[in-house]
Formats: structure tokens, sequence, C-alpha cells
């Protein structure tokens, strides 16, 4: 193997049959190539430093018989960004055109043109090196960061922000696996108390009979199977935050002695008549319509307005869709594991199943559904039936005719609007009679354009 030049950026080229004149040419231009005939080829080039983050995946018409076993092997090798070459035949085909979707950042014709092919390697090359150091999907600090772009989560970043700065009590509404308890964590760690304990206790999983001394604790001998004092969740937020998770689910005699918490800050353990005061701020939510539960008076209407003093919403999932596609790679690096190497991603058909689908569990139904695919996928990117989806309907192939009758309709359009619907200036412009004219303005539906001009342009017609 010829000895690299460390500096050059380095590309592997995998073909059947290389083209010397090209590798030349590669070679001449400063990139250091490495030629791949087979599996075992590439595995010991990507093991030599420095690895190569480019590559060049020849298909050419001899492939699948010669190359089918190599191109599995390159596809997947995530850390290569791979240009394809493939001749006008091979593009015909639809495995071709799904492999080079799927796994290839661009593709360049056969035989090659070296201006073309070296720019989209140059094209790789600095995207490889912004990626560098960059995982595919970066496992957050305790998978705890909130991931969203999209306008509604910006805002509630901002929200959290803005209620962070406050100890007044904060009520976050939104639906089942939404992201609250996330947004109540980021409160916190935003907040003052970000040193003090953040406890989040659901108060629909712990048993109606228990729920006073779970949040309030108790004394040594305060009942029956109460051998030692114990301290409730409240007291242990002492200095810090407590999240009252499923707060609709309160058991309604509960409810009065949260009240007292909530109005002047103190606590009794079960069995003491001491008052304990304590800095908590409480943070609550519930995925059941609070409003609804006061009017049907299974929650109290005073204890729900010391709760409500603030109040953000975590939007559904399916109102930032465009947050979709960043929350699945976040979670595909968070739960990969090990099998990171092996899962690189989502197919195509897989993303559109995920923008289709509405999300009733959220984003917990997204990890749980990415979770699943991890263990179910056979290849190297996720499917739409991994993830559990149905395959998203496939998108219509525009024929040849409707794309020349859209082109012809779209022409006439710019025409006529452009000489404010003058038939003779159109039929000049376009070079056909004004028979032809008519004929096709009758065709396309386009006799009265009104509607398309811009509402100051004034109609003349000759
Ligand atoms: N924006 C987000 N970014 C990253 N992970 C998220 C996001 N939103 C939610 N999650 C993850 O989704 C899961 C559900 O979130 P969370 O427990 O905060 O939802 P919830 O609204 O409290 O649900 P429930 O109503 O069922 O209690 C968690 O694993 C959480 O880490
Ligand atoms: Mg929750």
């Amino acid at each position: 193997m010829p000895k690299r030049n460390r500096d050059a950026p380095a590309l592997v080229y995998a073909s059947a049959a290389h083209d010397p004149s090209l590798c030349d040419r590669l070679r001449e231009a400063g990139w250091s190539v490495e030629l791949i005939g087979s599996a075992h080829e590439l595995e010991r080039t990507l093991r030599h430093a420095p690895a190569p983050n480019v590559g060049l995946l020849e298909i050419g018409d001899e492939h699948p018989g010669t190359m089918g076993a190599m191109l599995e092997h390159c596809v997947g090798a995530p850390q290569v960004h791979w240009i394809a070459a493939v001749t006008t035949n091979q593009l015909r085909r639809a495995a071709t055109r799904e492999l080079i979707g799927c796994y290839c950042l661009d593709y360049v014709f056969l035989p090659y043109a070296f201006d073309v092919v070296e720019s989209a390697l140059r094209r790789a090359l600095r995207l490889a090196s912004l990626l560098r150091g960059v995982s595919h999907a970066p496992p957050l600090a305790g998978g705890q960061s909130i991931i969203g772009r999209s306008d509604p989560m910006q805002a509630l970043q901002r929200e959290i922000q803005k209620v962070a700065y406050t100890d007044a009590p904060l009520f976050i509404a939104g639906e089942s696996g939404a992201g609250k308890e996330l947004a109540a964590r980021a409160v916190h760690d935003a907040s003052s108390r970000a040193q003090g304990p953040f406890v989040a206790i659901n108060c629909c999983a712990i048993p109606p009979t228990l729920v006073q001394s779970e949040l309030f604790g108790h004394e040594r001998g305060a009942f029956t199977d109460a051998e030692r004092r114990k301290i409730g969740h409240i007291e242990a937020a002492n200095g810090g935050t407590l999240f009252l998770d499923e707060i609709g689910d309160l058991p309604l005699e509960c409810q009065a002695t949260l009240l007292r918490f909530a109005q002047d800050g103190t606590i009794q353990r079960l069995g003491s008549d001491v008052s304990i005061p304590l800095d908590v701020r409480i943070i609550s939510a519930t995925h059941v319509d609070l409003e609804d539960a006061v009017r049907s008076q299974s929650f109290r209407f005073d204890l729900y307005h010391r709760l409500c003093v603030l109040r953000i919403d975590v939007p559904p999932l399916r109102e930032r869709s465009t947050d979709i596609h960043l929350l699945a790679f976040h979670l595909l690096g968070l739960y990969a594991g090990e099998r990171k190497s092996r899962i690189h991603g989502f197919t195509p058909s897989a993303l559109r199943a995920m923008l289709l689908h509405d999300w009733p569990g959220n984003v917990r139904e997204l990890a749980n559904r990415v979770r699943r695919a991890i263990v179910m996928a056979d290849g190297a990117y996720i499917r739409a039936v991994d993830l559990g989806l149905g395959e998203p309907p496939v998108r219509r192939a525009l024929t040849l005719a409707d794309a020349r009758d859209e082109a012809e309709r779209n022409c006439l359009i710019e025409a006529l609007i452009a000489h404010g619907n003058r038939s003779n200036e159109v039929a000049e412009e376009l070079d056909i009679s004004r028979i032809t004219l008519y004929r096709l303005r009758m065709r396309h539906g386009l006799q009265d354009i009104a509607g398309l001009m811009p509402p100051d342009f004034p109609e003349r017609r000759k």
C-alpha cells in the first residue's frame, strides 16, 4: 500500500474497474486516493489513519454482479460521505436510485467529467470536515435536553427562561408524553434553585391511602406500619423544586393538605403537630383539563388558583412537525447504544411516514417506536415498518406528458401576465398564431386570467 500524505484529503475510490486516468488526475489535484475493489480492502482502508471521509462509489453497468457485496459494505460505512458515479442505464433502475438516494450525498454520471466529479468530492469533503468529531445524532447530557427548533418549541424555550426567574407556582399543560416533565426540569435547571433538589412525584402512581404520608412524611408510630420517621417528598424538595405530575388525579382530601402548604409554605408530618417551614417551588402538570375538573368539582377551585399562578403549554408533537426528524435522530443516538455503528438513520419513506403520522402519544410514542425499530431493523437504515408505521403512499411520478402540460400552462400564464393579457404580444413572444393561443387558453382553462393578475394590473384587451 503506498504511503499516505497525511495532509492530503483521503478519498476511497470503490470500483470493479478503476479508471486510471481519473486516479492520476485526482492525485494531481491533491487527493490521497485509495483504490478499493473488495469489501475486505474497504475494511482495511477504513482502519488506517487518516480514515477517508469521502468516497467515490462507482456503479457501472456490471453491477450488481461484481459489485453487490462491495456496495453493501460501502454504504455500511457511515463515516464516509459517498458520491456515486453511475451510468444513465443504471440510473433507470429503481434499486440504484434508492441506493443513491438513501446512502449517497450526490451522484455524477459515467463516463467521468473530471471537473464535475472533483467538485462533488470537494463538497463532500467540506461537509465531512463540518461533521468531524460530531457523531450522527449526539446523545445529549443525560438525554434531558429539550430538542426542537420549531416556532412553538422556541416560544416554549423563551417561556421557560422567563418563568425560571420567579418562584411563583407554575402549571404546565400538555398532552400525555408531550414533554411536560422535561419542561419542568428545564425550568428548575434554569432557576436559582438549580443546585437544589428536583423531586418529581406522579400523583396517580401513589395508592390513595399512602398519598398523605408520601407527600408530607410521618413520625414514628403515626400509624400501624410507621416503624420509623419518614421524610415526605415535599420536605425532600426543600431548597429546590417539587414537580407534581398528574395533579388532576390527587385525591380530594390530599388537595386540602396541599392547599395549606401552597398557602403558607409549611407542612406537618403525619403524627406530628409541629409545622415545618419549607422553601419549595411547586410546578404541577396534568394531561387532563384542569378547568374541567374544577367545574366537575373533582379538583378544588382554591387549589387550582394557588397552583396555576403561571402557566405554560407544551404543544403536541403534531403541531411541531418540523421537529419530528430532529427528535427521531436524537432519540436514535440516545437509544442505539452499541448498535450505533450498525444503524445509520432512517430511509426516506420512514421519514415521510413519521411526518404523516398523527402522534397521539407525542414524543414518548416516538421514543418507543424508535427503540422498537432499533431492535427490529435488519439493515443499516430504519424503515417505516420497523417503526410500526405503514408505508407512506408513493409520491405520484410525473409522466413526461404531465410535465410538458404543466410547463406549457406555466409558460402561458407567465406570458399572459407579462403582456397584460394582450393576445397579439403573447402570441408573438411564444411564437405561435393567435388561433393556437386561443386553443391553448381553452385547453388550460385560461380564458379568464383576471384572478391570476396582480390586483393593480390594468387588464387591456386587443
Ligand atoms: N422536546 C423533547 N426533546 C427531547 N426529548 C423529549 C422532548 N419532549 C419529550 N421528550 C422525551 O419524551 C418522553 C416523555 O416526556 P415527558 O415525560 O416529559 O412527558 P409528559 O408530558 O410528562 O408525559 P405524561 O403526560 O405521560 O406524564 C421523555 O423520555 C422525554 O425525555
Ligand atoms: Mg409526565
